[in-house]
């Protein structure tokens, strides 16, 4: 799986965004240690509590599946309709990728298209 790959997966992920209220879809495609991508999108609520960000779905699949040991997410996000930009997690996602992931390995990468991404060490993220 190359990085560029990631980044697509995330593409296809955030197809199935859930997101009326901000009108902001994402995607996050989670990649195991042994090769396997667990897919993730935002689903928003009425509520703002209920509402989850597309990495944490990613997780909380791969997590109640058994799956606890991970490489590196992509994440692609962007207003509905307008252009792709760069999606940083949010606090409360970098919190929850800190519970499961080595912060000197894990990268994060943030794309707009397979050939514009950058990658992020966990610990950069989250020092
Ligand atoms: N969102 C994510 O899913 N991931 C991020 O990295 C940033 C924000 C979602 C939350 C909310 O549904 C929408 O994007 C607008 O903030």
């Amino acid at each position: 799986m190359t990085n560029a790959e990631l980044i697509l997966e995330a593409k296809k992920a955030r197809e199935f965004s859930y997101s009326p209220y901000s009108n902001h879809p994402v995607g996050a495609a989670l990649l195991t240690k042994s090769g396997k991508i667990y897919h993730g999108c935002n689903i928003e609520n009425a509520g703002y509590g209920p509402t989850n960000c597309a990495e944490r779905t990613a997780f909380f699949k791969a997590v109640s599946e058994g799956v606890k040991d991970f490489t590196a997410i992509a994440i692609v996000g962007g207003k509905a309709d307008g252009e792709l930009v760069f999606c940083s997690p949010c606090g409360v996602c970098r919190q929850a990728l800190v519970e499961f992931c080595d912060p000197k390995s894990f990268v994060v990468y943030l794309g707009t298209s397979k050939e514009d991404y950058k990658g992020y060490l966990l610990e950069e993220l989250f020092p």
